[in-house]
């Protein structure tokens, strides 16, 4: 396999195990059930998709009060998914093929079944007592303070435990209790569960929840201060006012310093092994401080996913903005990370829709997300352009709502789309027009766009490690930038609305159309520069 620096140029494709393929037919996807479609992923021909690496969600022992974000035990296979035996030979097939293994690491909580947890609130005395977050009430019976889960419905971040007196943290649901790191048995522990992956030949990990591992060792309160969605009516003076009094309170409940130290740890346990990654989930929608997850460039995660970006309404200015802005914002040696859907968020064909455009829009977020700077992470099933599922009343079984993007990816025209039985969420309305086997061999289909831009990607140095700039003087509605290596010149302009529009490109008459989002635009020829024309919803790649 290819060595220095996979992450940055290669192309990463999260798997969400239990809607991924389901080998055994009981309706849950499996580890085998990967194995299986490892060829979809990455045969070596343009015929795959050519990721270069996958991330799998949890796969471990739980009891599923998060589907395996709540983890029990964090060195073994839980039976829904197979064994340590199926693993091996998954991340076998993988590395055959030149995929690398991403597995995501939870090291903020653990499930409440966890050993470790169920010995820490098994009386004050215990020697795990401090593993974990416990606290006093306050005078008034009340939870130690005013810090809240990030489950709306989970409520209060605390909860009270008769038996022993004291009320344990917990950042999600009652039942993913918060891990103590200033404790550094914590520290020692969970350095033992990456290694124990690494040993086993994964090549990295995606930290979840990673800004949330630190906080204020006094717990102290929150401060009360209007978190609320933007105003379309307000000023800027009063925008930015509301901006700079969040940035001056920050937070306690996370993003507390102490988390860099904490990260500058695993970044010398993953250096002890060669080539490893890791990738942050830094849930923070300030770019500043997100960027300082990088550390010095070297020294604290690899990537960081960028929530800014993907919470950004379908505007060519707003994806601009962020991209400009997070670029000037890195540290030297610092690479981005780009990704607009995972199993925590509506889908990009669902999302961006808007009177039926969705599969229009979701084929320029494709382009813009792989030909942008930076490690595109791309969510199992956009590449066929799947849409959110529809989840019955009866069928909810997330606290969060997000039933709807863990739908099973549809493979295939039958009942189950490649599942057995009943799947444990409903499959998608639209799966027996929109799957794989209808799309692998229609040269319009999504995934022959996802393929063509994957493969065109790997070829061009331009759009796997150039560099970037915007260009500003674009007609409103279109996000244009030139890519550059050596004497390789990209074009990428991208029509955010469903008008056609016109731009008069600084530079030559003419360039080659590389891509066109539109199945029905050849690409291959000459197009003219003054001025470029692009159609609605479409999106293209010119090369100078
Ligand atoms: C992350 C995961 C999410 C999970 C939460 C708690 O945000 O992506 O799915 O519920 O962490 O572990």
């Amino acid at each position: 396999m290819a060595t220095a620096d996979w992450w940055r140029h290669g192309v990463i494709y999260q798997i969400y195990p239990r809607s991924f393929a389901d080998a055994n037919g009981d309706g849950v996807g499996d580890l085998a059930g990967i194995t299986s479609r490892l060829d979809h992923l990455n045969d070596g021909t343009p015929g795959s998709l050519g990721v270069d690496a996958i991330w799998l969600s949890p796969f471990y022992p739980s009891p599923m009060a998060d589907f395996g974000y709540d983890v029990a035990d964090y060195t073994d296979v839980d039976p829904v998914f197979g064994t340590l035996d199926d693993f091996d030979r998954l991340v076998a097939g993988a590395h055959d093929r030149g995929i690398r293994v991403v597995v995501d690491l939870v090291p903020n909580h653990t499930s409440d079944r966890h050993p470790w947890f169920l010995e820490s609130r098994s009386g004050r005395d215990s020697p795990k007592r401090d593993w974990y977050v416990w606290a006093d009430s306050r005078p008034d019976g009340s939870p130690p303070n005013n810090w809240m889960s990030s489950f709306p419905r989970a409520g209060k971040a605390w909860t009270f435990d008769e038996p022993t007196g004291q009320w344990y943290l917990h950042s999600f649901m009652p039942q993913q209790p918060d891990l103590n790191w200033w404790n550094p048995e914590v520290r020692e522990a969970m350095d033992g569960v990456m290694r124990f992956w690494l040993d086993r030949g994964v090549d990295g990990f995606r930290v979840d929840v990673a800004h949330k591992m630190a906080h204020d060792p006094e717990l102290r309160d929150n401060p009360l201060v209007e978190l609320g969605e933007e105003d379309l009516g307000e000023t800027q003076e009063a925008r930015d006012s509301r901006r700079a009094k969040l940035k001056a309170v920050p937070r306690r409940d996370e993003d507390w310093p102490e988390v860099h130290e904490i990260l500058r740890r695993f970044r010398q346990t993953l250096d002890s092994y060669d080539d490893r990654m890791a990738v942050g989930e830094v849930y923070l929608l300030d770019l500043e401080r997100l960027a300082r997850y990088y550390g010095s460039g070297q020294d604290e995660f690899h990537l960081v996913h960028n929530f800014v970006f993907q919470s950004q309404p379908w505007k060519a200015e707003a994806f601009r903005s962020v991209v400009d802005e997070f670029s000037g914002l890195l540290p030297a040696d610092a690479w981005p990370a780009w990704m607009l859907s995972n199993h925590d968020v509506s889908r990009v064909a669902s999302r961006y829709d808007e009177g039926g455009n969705g599969q229009a829009r979701a084929r320029v977020a494709a382009m813009l997300l792989l030909t942008l700077r930076g490690t595109p992470f791309v969510y199992m099933g956009d590449e066929i352009g799947q849409a959110d599922g529809e989840i019955p009343p009866d069928r909810v079984v997330d606290v969060d709502g997000r039933d709807p993007e863990r739908t099973p990816v549809q493979w295939d025209a039958s009942p189950g789309a490649g599942f057995g039985g009943d799947p444990w969420l409903p499959v998608g309305r639209e799966a027996a027009r929109v799957n794989v086997a209808a799309q692998r061999d229609d040269p319009a289909s999504m995934l022959s766009l996802f393929r063509r831009l994957i493969w065109y990607r790997k070829g061009s140095p331009a759009l796997r490690g150039g560099d970037y700039r915007s260009l500003p003087d674009t007609p409103g509605g279109m996000y244009a930038y030139l890519r550059g290596a050596g004497d390789e010149r990209l074009l990428v302009a991208l029509n955010f609305t469903g008008q056609p529009l016109e731009y008069q490109v600084d530079g030559p008459a003419d360039g080659r159309l590389e891509l066109s989002t539109d199945p029905a635009r050849p690409a291959g020829g000459a197009v003219g520069l003054q001025p470029l024309q692009l159609g609605p919803d479409e999106g293209v790649v010119v090369r100078l």
